[in-house]
């Protein structure tokens, strides 16, 4: 007897060895019937309490076998099957059909403005200086000769961080000036594109984030016609060659003197006369000379060295350019705007 069930063993492992599934379904039957929880080598492997003890070590191993040569098989026909069926998908492949069509991402309008703006300083040997949106107070206001006292730094046009009177979120570029400063030596000549935070009521004209480009010079010797000779050929290459400007006066607690640069935009329709407030002229950004107080805040000889200083929005910019009518809708992100943007740099 015991010879008979050895031998109905060793048959098994021969029809396991000699399987050949078809397809998923067949090979699905093989799992069930050599693996599955009812499998046939269970009921055999049973038996062994049937068979006299110097044959169950051969036995038990015989039947370990049969069930080791099933899991081997049975891996070995899944693979066979899945490579056949990759072949099938491949053979079936037309390799000479045209793709389907990429949706290619377009860059924000802002994007778009401040490369442009950065890029025209570039040509002129301006570097691009990145800092933090999260600033303190020193290096947004009191390095920049802002007194305590100004209304800028209000709670209502300020936003502090939670809790805080030493964090906030950046009011202008012009952080990265003092930023710049206190770390490295003139000459300097930056260009720092980046956004800013005011807290504003949101309106079509208004919104409390926004993005600046802010440049900074500072070398021996550099003189207000520096600065404007600076400005005129950025405008030129920003509005065309034959753009007019003019330098109005003003005040910023960071230079002295000085001025907003306004560009001449034309007054020939209805709208013309609204964004020009009747003049004609737009005003584009603030400038001026780095005030002696700020270059002597951030560990810079004001006695040696000298620089100009200005600071743009680039929201207006954008609207203008691609004549748009509310400044929230570059705050949306909704694809319906945003793609009309495709192919601009
Ligand atoms: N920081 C000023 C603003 O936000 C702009 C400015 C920058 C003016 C640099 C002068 C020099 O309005």
């Amino acid at each position: 007897m015991s010879s008979d069930i050895f031998d109905k063993v060793k048959n098994l492992i021969q029809e396991i060895e000699a399987s050949k599934p078809a397809d998923a379904e067949e090979l699905e039957a093989f799992r069930l019937r050599y693996l599955g929880t009812k499998n046939i080598l269970k009921p055999l492997m049973a038996e062994i309490r049937n068979i006299p003890n110097e044959q169950k070590k051969d036995y038990g191993q015989l039947v370990n076998q049969a069930k080791q040569t099933a899991e081997a098989v049975f891996e070995r026909l899944q693979t066979a099957l899945e490579q056949a069926a990759d072949q099938a998908a491949f053979d079936g492949l037309d390799l000479t059909a045209p793709p389907y069509p990429q949706e290619l991402g377009s860059r924000h309008p802002v994007s778009i403005a401040m490369n442009r703006i950065v890029s025209i300083f570039e040509r002129i040997g301006f570097s691009v200086a990145e800092e933090r949106e999260i600033e303190d107070d020193w290096h947004n206001f009191t390095a920049m000769n802002t007194p305590e006292d100004h209304p800028a730094r209000d709670m209502q046009d300020t936003y502090y961080v939670k809790d805080s009177v030493e964090y906030l979120l950046r009011t202008h570029t012009s952080s990265v000036q003092s930023r710049v400063m206190t770390s490295q030596k003139p000459p300097i000549r930056i260009i720092a594109p980046g956004r800013v935070y005011r807290n504003e009521t949101i309106s079509a004209r208004s919104h409390c984030q926004f993005h600046q480009v802010e440049g900074l010079y500072i070398d021996e010797g550099v003189s207000f016609a520096d600065m404007k000779q600076t400005l005129l050929l950025f405008a030129q290459a920003m509005y065309g060659p034959d753009v007019k400007i003019r330098l109005r006066p003003s005040y910023f607690p960071f230079t002295e003197p000085s001025a907003e640069m306004d560009v001449y935009w034309g007054l020939e329709s209805e709208v013309d006369y609204r964004i020009t407030k009747g003049t004609g002229w737009l005003e584009i950004l603030g400038c001026g000379m780095v005030d002696p107080n700020v270059l002597e805040n951030c560990g810079i000889d004001p006695e040696k060295y000298s620089g100009f200083a200005f600071g743009m929005g680039i929201e207006r910019q954008a609207m203008l350019a691609y004549n748009l009518p509310d400044i929230r809708l570059f705050f949306e992100n909704d694809v319906r705007f945003l793609k009309q943007f495709k192919g601009a740099f």
